[in-house]
């Protein structure tokens, strides 16, 4: 039985506490979060000891705990909490990004190294049968050589907004830059096919609409202030309707009363004008990327799409190319001189209530993958994810550098 503790118990750490929990083959033995209503939510739904229930790092960090610590803290908080952890003698689950900065992200990665721990980054798109399938068809060689890789990211409005541009990944200085924060999975996704190394990379991109610029005449920095009808960004009516994506304690009262309520207190960015706000992440995003041996790659980010988020890859090879969408969880691949098919992966998908079966798998081949019971494709240890954190860093450099065109260190 591997024993876990977690650290983080809001949004992810609830989510991969329910799989550990559901399991079997693992036990939550600790947990700590600052946020007493988060907190209790492992008490209450996975059993842990009030005992070992922490609300301060401090305690929490006197010894270790557990075989595991699951790391699900704000993305600043990840390198003091990885780096004490590590010298405690835990092999750690963290979420990306594994830090804001290339300093840090290198710096726990040679702790591990020195240590010899072992550190398994959440990259849960490595784990859906949406992109394990795409990888075994590229494996597999069906398409040739693989020539070139085209990425989109496309960021539902209601999903940027309340993330990037009211939430707590508004401002870079908070979190870190979109293009790590949110495209690490793209990037990483992208360096998983491929499998060679990135040789020049540019980058462009800017935050030009959600900011003061482009505010319509009259709007109010409040929503609930605001006289303005028909209003697509209004939080009010965005909270009503998607309220399960604002990041609140555990328990937290839905109803439509105390979301305006909520809406109008001035503690938190959600209720914000969304052209008013202090918001400074990018709102759209592209990397062009060329890899060993002349392949090419693209990654396209941008927080405008109407509907749920998506993500569409397509893989173009020298006998033909697959595309799909994430979300549909179907591809179609068309190799030259013959019919097009489809593959339908949905079948495949566990629990799809999270990233489409990639946060259950993830967990369930981590917690395989840490007993010992074998190596699932999908585990990417700090080494890879360093790789894909490097290509974020480095977009972002060029993107700062007016779209230079830069070597990936
Ligand atoms: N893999 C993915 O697809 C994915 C998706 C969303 C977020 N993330 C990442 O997961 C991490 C957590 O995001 P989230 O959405 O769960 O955020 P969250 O705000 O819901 O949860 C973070 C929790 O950490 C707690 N916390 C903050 N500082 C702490 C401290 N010093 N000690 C103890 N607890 C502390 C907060 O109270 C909160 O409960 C972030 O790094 C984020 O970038 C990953």
């Amino acid at each position: 039985m591997l024993t876990v503790s977690f650290i983080g118990l809001g949004n992810r750490g609830g989510i991969y506490g329910k799989y550990f929990f559901t399991d079997g083959r693992a036990r939550i033995v600790s947990a700590c979060d600052k946020c007493k209503e988060n907190a209790n939510r492992f008490h209450l739904e996975f059993g842990v000891d009030k005992a070992e229930l922490f609300y301060d790092e401090e305690t929490f960090f006197e010894k270790k705990r557990s075989d595991v610590l699951v790391i699900a803290t704000p993305d600043r908080e990840h390198y003091r909490h990885a780096k004490t952890a590590l010298r405690l003698g835990y092999d750690l689950l963290m979420e990306k990004p594994v830090a804001p900065t290339a300093e840090e992200t290198a710096d726990i990665i040679d702790t591990a190294k020195k240590l010899g721990r072992n550190v398994v980054v959440c990259h849960n798109l490595r784990y859906t049968p949406f992109y394990q399938g795409i990888k075994r068809i590229v494996e597999d060689g069906l398409l040739g050589e693989v020539l070139s890789v085209e990425q989109s990211e496309n960021v539902s409005y209601f999903h940027y907004l309340t993330s990037f541009v009211r939430g707590n990944w508004r401002k870079e200085d908070l979190s870190s830059a979109i293009i790590l924060q949110k495209c690490c999975h793209d990037l990483d996704i992208i360096y998983w096919l491929i499998g060679k190394k990135c040789e020049k990379i540019a980058s462009f991109g800017g935050l030009h609409f959600y900011c003061e610029d482009s505010a319509p005449k009259g709007s109010a920095h409040y929503c609930v202030d605001c006289d303005l009808k028909n209003c697509p960004y209004n939080a009010v009516d965005i909270y009503t309707k998607y309220h399960e994506m604002m990041n609140v304690p555990y328990g937290f009262d839905y109803s439509d009363e105390n979301i305006k309520r909520y809406l109008s207190e001035r503690s938190h960015h959600y209720g914000d004008c969304v052209f008013h706000s202090d918001n400074d992440v990018c709102d759209r995003q592209i990397v062009g990327m060329r890899f060993s041996g002349g392949v090419t790659a693209s990654l396209l980010m941008q927080g405008f799409a109407a509907t749920i988020t998506d993500r569409t890859t397509s893989v173009y090879g020298s006998k033909g190319y697959l595309t799909g969408k994430f979300n549909d969880g179907k591809i179609k691949v068309n190799l030259f001189g013959q019919q097009p098919y489809e593959v339908d992966y949905n079948a495949e998908i566990r629990d799809g209530a999270s990233h489409n079966g990639g946060d259950a798998k993830l967990v369930s081949d981590y917690i395989t993958f840490r007993l010992g019971q074998g190596r699932p494709m999908g585990i990417s240890l700090a080494e890879d994810s360093h790789y894909s954190h490097k290509l974020a860093f480095s977009a972002e450099q060029s993107r700062l550098a007016g779209g230079k065109s830069l070597t990936v260190e």
